[in-house]
């Protein structure tokens, strides 16, 4: 008899852009494995029976994209620890019992690539991120276990950064504030969680005078962001866009997946 091949899948909305079964399908054969990895794109409206369907189907894992991660973390079985406190999964684990883990790797995915991949620690350093939604809440976590001296959140809704802030406040020391609040402060890293790259914009930070180490921007986009540009003004030494940090997020759960760790390396060649 010959054996059914293991079937995965990213679903959104839109899903046509996605490069997960790109990147899915390079870890598969460079640990000589054969997969399946479809993109399914779900209906706003029918995303429990989306998974459903998948269940039905045999399917082994999921990955989860916008705008159903907070939707996931309320669906699954169980969560992990990052998944917990992100609020959020951006992957299922589907069990032999049929059982439906949620874990969230985008803050690992962060923390790999900038410590791994760019050789820039975040212990001990004064980060700023910017933005207060799911991004930064999924990135809290795994950047406060690296113990950074100081994390600052800034987002146009204060309130937003100061509640998130408080949220995480006994795993370190986080402040939240709005961007008028930055002016004459001096930061190592800045990390981008803002929506602003998606439509072109920049947060409105003051310039730095002290040129940071690295900028850092969640989103990857082949003609660079608004922010990125921001920081070559501020003769940053290191740019990064979130192509890493997406490749890193797909490895850790490729481990789960399939019990090995893939070589990021060949992907970011390609891809960075
Ligand atoms: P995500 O899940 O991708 O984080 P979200 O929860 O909608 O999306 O959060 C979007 C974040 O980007 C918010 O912090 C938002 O700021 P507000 O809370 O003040 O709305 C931020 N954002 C979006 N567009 C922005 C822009 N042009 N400049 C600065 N911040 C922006």
């Amino acid at each position: 008899m010959t054996q059914a091949i293991d079937l995965y899948a990213v679903m959104g909305n839109p899903i046509e852009h996605s490069l997960s079964p790109l990147i899915h399908q390079a870890f598969a054969k460079q640990c000589q494995q054969v997969i399946n990895f479809e993109k399914r794109l779900v209906d706003n409206d029918h995303f429990p029976q989306a998974i459903q369907a998948f269940i039905n189907e045999g399917g082994k894992g999921l990955s989860i994209t916008l705008p159903f991660k907070q939707r996931a973390y309320n669906l699954v079985d169980e969560v992990n620890e990052f998944a917990q406190k992100a609020r959020a999964v951006n992957n299922i684990i589907i069990s032999q019992e049929k059982k439906l883990i949620g874990v969230n790797t985008d803050g690992i995915g962060l923390v790999n690539d900038i410590q791994n991949n760019l050789n820039v620690s975040l212990n001990n350093k004064n980060i700023l991120i910017m933005g207060a939604g799911g991004a930064v809440r999924g990135a809290l976590q795994p950047i406060l276990n690296t113990q950074p001296k100081e994390i600052i959140i800034a987002n146009r809704t204060v309130e937003k950064a100061e509640l998130l802030a408080l949220e995480f406040s006994k795993e370190g020391d986080v402040t939240g504030c709005g961007y008028q609040d930055l002016i004459g402060k001096r930061f190592d890293i800045i990390i981008n969680g803002t929506a602003a790259s998606i439509a072109n914009e920049l947060p409105p930070l003051p310039n730095q005078t002290i040129p940071p180490t690295l900028c850092y921007d969640m989103m990857y986009s082949k003609h660079g962001t608004p922010f990125l540009e921001w920081a070559k003004r501020q003769n940053t030494k290191q740019l990064a866009d979130g192509i890493g940090m997406l490749i890193e997020q797909g490895a850790e759960i490729f481990f789960l997946w399939r019990g090995v760790k893939p070589d990021t390396a060949p992907l970011l060649k390609v891809y960075r």
